[in-house]
């Protein structure tokens, strides 16, 4: 018999009770945090969405694993394990183990960085640009123009834009510090890039000498979109589609926070031995030594382990296909969303959820505040909060779009809670006339979504 119903490929072993709340503790907890969730206490949310780093439920095997780790400073056996699964999965010579994603990008794009330099990518993730922009360097998203329309449908939105890539290469040759492919891509929806384009993007980086690195937290994702929707792809493995993006790149970068199930931790892979060398003498500055960077044992045979266990064929479908059961939903509903839908996320259209709220007053942040007084829904706003910036006049220049990301736990929820997260829908669209904005009345100067306080416009 051929079932509709996808289940958890897995049973639950250990559970971690969530703390239920009513509206009204729900709605001082929010103004306590200064209507900014980020600033809320875990044990205030119900469902919480705010992100798929970090909080994805480890397996049975990567537990057992925690009990094994060799924590010796030098030389452990976690990290031969870790680094062998790194270097089997990349097919790169040399691994430098990162205590999260961020401490790997500050380490390259530190060193390739710096003013004049130029970066290009898809769409860089918001530490991304934050650790190229810290360096005195740009950052460029050049996503291709269906990337950037919310509901048009399209097999690879993530794709990078190859003909503006080629323009940029000959405007900025040597300053080029790297062209960075982000699979899938984040901040774009969570959308998947063909091998084709990863193929043409290589081959265009090689054309004018410039490297390419890949930003490959969801690769495993992104491979379940190329076997289903990539022509000629079918009867490659995941693991094998993985790779073959490898292939092409002269590094990577990953938080092992999302694609490994861990925790923590993440790395950066790079072929070229001097620029290794280089990054190394940093590793060692600022992470730790090379047989544990800011990594516990514990955590690098987690890493180990979840690098091997993502590619299951049956995880795969069942994580893929219930982020989209819960955009279906959505959208079936009428909540405008990201279309199609991406892998690890569901990424509501604030701004046409919410028309009549000014970007300035950011739809995006009074959809977020909305889901969490209405149901205990944590989620972040990806839009003029996370990236807007400021003219010479102090007037807001907005992101590209205004979107809310409904980011999924690996592992975590049940049919039941995202449910329970769809039916919270039907109540925003019925209140969608009464929504006000949202002003900041306090931030710092990088990443401000963090801590920006924010008040009711
Ligand atoms: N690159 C991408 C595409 C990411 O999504 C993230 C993190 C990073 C790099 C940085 O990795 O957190 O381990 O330092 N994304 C998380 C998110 C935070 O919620 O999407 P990190």
């Amino acid at each position: 018999m051929q079932h509709r119903t996808i289940i958890e490929p897995f049973r639950i072993k250990s559970v971690e009770p969530i703390r239920l709340s009513t509206e009204a503790e729900r709605t001082a907890a929010l103004r306590a945090a200064h209507y900014n969730p980020f600033l809320l206490d875990s044990d205030q949310v119900i469902i919480d969405l705010l992100t798929d780093s970090g909080t994805s439920a480890m397996s049975v095997d990567q537990w057992a694993g925690v009990m094994q780790g060799d924590e010796a400073y030098a030389g452990s056996r976690s990290w031969k394990r870790m680094e062998r699964a790194v270097h089997e999965l990349t097919g790169m010579a040399h691994v430098l183990p990162t205590h999260q994603g961020r401490a790997a990008e500050r380490i390259i794009y530190g060193h390739l960085g710096g003013a004049g330099r130029v970066f290009i990518s898809n769409t860089h993730f918001d530490t991304t640009r934050a650790n190229i922009e810290f360096s005195g360097a740009t950052a460029i998203d050049i996503p291709i123009a269906e990337g950037r329309d919310p509901a048009l449908e399209h097999p690879f939105k993530g794709n990078m834009d190859v003909v503006a890539l080629e323009a940029l290469l000959r405007e900025h040759g040597a300053n080029v510090g790297a062209v960075i492919l982000t699979v899938t891509n984040n901040t774009g929806g969570g959308q998947p890039v063909s091998l084709a384009n990863a193929q043409a993007v290589a081959e265009t980086c090689r054309r004018h000498g410039a490297r390419f690195l890949l930003d490959c937290c969801r690769i495993a994702e992104n491979a379940w979109f190329v076997k289903h929707r990539e022509p000629g792809m079918q009867d490659l493995t995941y693991r094998e589609i993985a790779q073959r993006m490898f292939a092409l790149a002269d590094g990577a970068v990953m938080s092992a926070k999302k694609d490994a199930f861990a925790n923590m931790g993440g790395f950066l892979a790079l072929r070229d031995e001097a620029l290794a060398a280089a990054c190394t003498n940093l590793l060692i500055i600022t992470e730790g030594f090379t047989t544990y960077g800011g990594l516990s044992g514990r955590d690098m045979e987690a890493i180990a382990t979840g690098l091997v266990e993502i590619f299951d064929p049956h995880y795969l479908e069942y994580r893929i296909r219930s982020t989209t059961f819960l955009g279906d939903r959505l959208h079936a509903m009428g909540v405008p969303l990201m279309r199609p839908i991406g892998g690890h996320a569901v990424y509501v259209d604030a701004k046409a959820l919410y028309p009549r709220v000014p970007v300035a007053q950011y739809p995006g942040q009074a959809l977020v505040c909305e889901l969490y007084t209405l149901a205990g829904i944590r989620c972040v706003e990806i839009g003029s909060v996370m990236f807007g910036t400021y003219d010479a006049q102090g007037a807001l220049v907005p992101a590209a779009m205004e979107l809310v990301r409904l980011a999924i736990p690996r592992r975590v929820y049940t049919q039941s809670h995202i449910e329970y997260v769809a039916e919270t829908f039907e109540e925003v669209l019925r209140r969608r006339d009464r929504a006000h904005g949202y002003r900041i009345v306090k931030e710092p100067r990088f990443l401000r979504h963090f801590s920006a306080h924010f008040e009711p416009a």
